[in-house]
């Protein structure tokens, strides 16, 4: 019996050279000894990454609802698998115990089946993060049918684009969402969507807001009405391995959404193996991710990963910034948080407002704290280790992907010791390799290049939903026989890895490669900046100049301290990296434009720079498409 848990260094190095010396004996002696099977495998891996398929435990079946409830019921039944937190600071938060959850799984497992959803069905959630939607995602894996979840944050044509790519038949959604001080009418944006979507048959819709709705008779039903009629015994519906567990959309850099696709028991594997050992879970702890379930980080760890380890794991409805900034420390303190799991974006955003809003409360419960989504800048990482952590916490800098499905390079805590901006080294049975642009792999170390991962994973998506040409091409091709994840990365002299960004937002000025993040970084350090973005603009003689868009903690009118701010700025980037990487062109902008899920769009950012503003392409996933047009007006003069 090994759970192969990681403790110390030495572990890591042991299990980490066994995982990778027979990758085979590694995942099966983990997956036999701490999972529960209906039936073993036939053969742990078969790959082919030219075709590319990957099938992990094949022959084997199982439920990842049993693994994530029912075998926890014996001895764990009456332990709390979800706190959930509301949007209203006013209002009581709700804990569900392990059996409570059996039950609400499986009687929404009920209703699905009583509206006829079979094994293999595609069935779209689009709700609020309320614990309807956690119970939804489960009720769907114990019966087989796949889930897409899609971010309730997404707007009817994005929706519609989800729903009919999957052509799923089944919306789950509320009648509407709190976030902050808004009330968000989920019903009419599905309603809205549904337009487009002729062979959806059912809506069910849960009560949260209590908003008017509309009901569209033969096709719209009311959550509660079914729930109560529901029996709460539902028996697990067998599957393969590789039958897919959910699908999950993730944007490409252009073009329309990927949906990308997960097996169940690859999927299952990883999540759990990541979540006990990168966030060092132990037994009582309280345990939790900000992010929206609508997203992967949501998906692996806040419902599955913490789940399969009968861990307790927060749900939070609302948004940092409400009813102030100090929400999040107010529920660290509420629940007393052991790890705490978040978003650069969100780091910086609370690192800008006063320091009271963390001192107001008790953080000494934290013993962990993760980031995830985006390189992190050093300022950041720095504020959130002294001002969060007290400068005793461990950093778990967490990089990985939709694709990827779970973690693949991490700090651990007390083994692999944090360093600012760094990921540092590949989890257990993961082997990357940085690759240069003649394809070849960069040895040794402090180099940089293209980072591709070598031998497959379980929890690596296995295709794109009715495009595996699409996932060859974009995810296989660019390097034989390697996964290419579209991110750059550097190895400093210890074999640890920083991701550096996306490769396309690596600018190469007079020959040399400069990526982006570090740049950004030297510019957020000034004290007066919030949040910056580089894109590249064609150069006649360097190639490539450097263009910045920046945001500023506070409103400058005078152009004398705007100009002084720009001499600054480059004057920082030629301390930090070298005058090669000063920039060009500097704009001050009152905002970014970003994705729901925080990421900087750097597409549009580019566009507008190129001066190329009637072709912006998709921006419906832009949380402020606003900004875009005051961006235009200021550079576009
Ligand atoms: C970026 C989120 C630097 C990276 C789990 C990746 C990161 C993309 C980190 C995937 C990190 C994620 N440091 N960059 N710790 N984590 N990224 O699919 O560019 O939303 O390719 O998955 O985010 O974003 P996704």
């Amino acid at each position: 019996m090994s759970d192969y848990l990681i403790n110390t260094s030495e572990d890591y190095n042991n299990i980490y050279q066994k995982s990778t010396n027979d990758l085979e004996e590694f995942w099966s002696t983990l997956a036999k000894d701490n999972f529960k099977w209906q039936k073993s495998w036939n053969s742990v891996l078969e790959w082919d990454f030219s075709k590319p398929e990957v099938n992990w435990f094949q022959g084997a079946k199982l439920n990842i609802t049993e693994n994530c409830i029912d075998r926890h019921l014996e001895s764990n039944g009456d332990k709390t698998a979800i706190i959930f937190e509301p949007n209203d600071v006013n209002d009581k938060s709700e804990h569900i115990s392990y059996s409570q959850l059996h039950k609400r799984v499986n009687k929404m497992a009920n209703v699905l089946k009583g509206i006829g959803v079979k094994k293999g069905d595609r069935v779209c959630i689009y709700l609020p993060m309320i614990p309807d939607l956690a119970i939804s995602i489960l009720a769907c894996a114990r019966i087989g049918a796949v889930h897409s979840v899609v971010f309730a944050g997404f707007s009817a044509a994005a929706l519609s684009t989800r729903i009919n790519d999957c052509q799923c038949e089944i919306v789950i959604t509320s009648d509407g969402s709190f976030r902050g001080n808004k009330i968000l009418n989920l019903k009419k944006i599905v309603d809205d969507a549904l337009n487009d979507c002729p062979q959806v048959s059912s809506v069910l819709i849960a009560e949260r807001t209590k908003s008017k709705i509309e009901l569209k008779s033969g096709r719209d039903k009311l959550l509660n009405n079914l729930i109560k009629n529901a029996s709460d015994s539902c028996s697990i519906e067998i599957m393969d391995s590789e039958d897919p567990l959910f699908i999950l959309y993730t944007s490409g850099s252009t073009g329309k959404p990927k949906g990308m696709v997960h097996s169940t028991a690859g999927y299952m594997v990883g999540a759990g193996y990541t979540f006990k050992n990168i966030f060092q879970y132990q037994n009582n702890d309280i345990y939790w991710c900000t992010a929206d379930i609508g997203w992967i980080t949501g998906h692996s760890y806040i419902v599955y990963g913490p789940l399969l380890n009968g861990a307790t794991t927060i749900m939070f409805e609302g948004v940092p910034s409400y009813p102030d900034y100090g929400r999040f420390w107010k529920i660290v303190q509420k629940h007393k948080v052991n790890q705490f799991y978040t978003a650069p974006t969100a780091i910086r955003a609370l690192a800008k407002e006063p320091i009271d809003f963390v001192n107001r409360y008790d953080l000494s419960s934290l013993k962990v704290l993760g980031t995830v989504g985006e390189p992190i800048n050093e300022e950041a990482w720095k504020w959130y280790n002294k001002e969060i952590g007290k400068n005793k916490c461990p950093i778990v800098d967490t990089w990985w992907q939709t694709e990827t499905g779970s973690i693949m390079i991490s700090s651990i805590p007390n083994v692999i010791e944090s360093k600012p901006t760094y990921a540092t080294l590949p989890f257990i049975g993961i082997q990357p390799a940085l690759m240069d642009e003649n394809g070849n792999e960069i040895i040794g170390n402090n180099v940089e290049g293209r980072l591709c991962i070598k031998f497959p994973w379980p929890s690596m998506a296995r295709t794109i939903w009715g495009d595996h040409k699409r996932y060859k091409e974009t995810y296989f091709s660019a390097f034989k026989n390697k996964y290419f994840t579209g991110d750059g990365a550097y190895r400093d002299e210890k074999g640890f890895y920083r991701i550096t960004g996306r490769v396309d937002d690596v600018i190469i000025v007079s020959g040399h490669n400069l990526g982006t993040a570090p740049i950004e970084d030297a510019i957020n350090e000034h004290d007066l900046v919030a949040e910056s973005a580089i894109v590249g603009v064609p150069h006649e003689i360097k190639g490539n100049s450097l263009f910045g868009y920046i945001t500023l903690k506070q409103e400058l009118d005078s152009e004398e301290s705007l100009s002084d701010i720009k001499k600054d700025i480059n004057q920082l980037i030629s301390k930090q990296i070298g005058p090669i990487a000063k920039l060009d062109r500097i704009e001050f902008v009152p905002g970014l434009p970003k994705t729901r899920s925080g990421k900087i769009m750097r597409r549009i950012l580019r566009k507008i720079a190129h001066r190329d503003v009637n072709n912006l392409g998709d921006v419906s996933t832009l949380l402020n498409p606003d900004v875009v047009k005051k961006i235009i007006e200021i550079i576009i003069k």
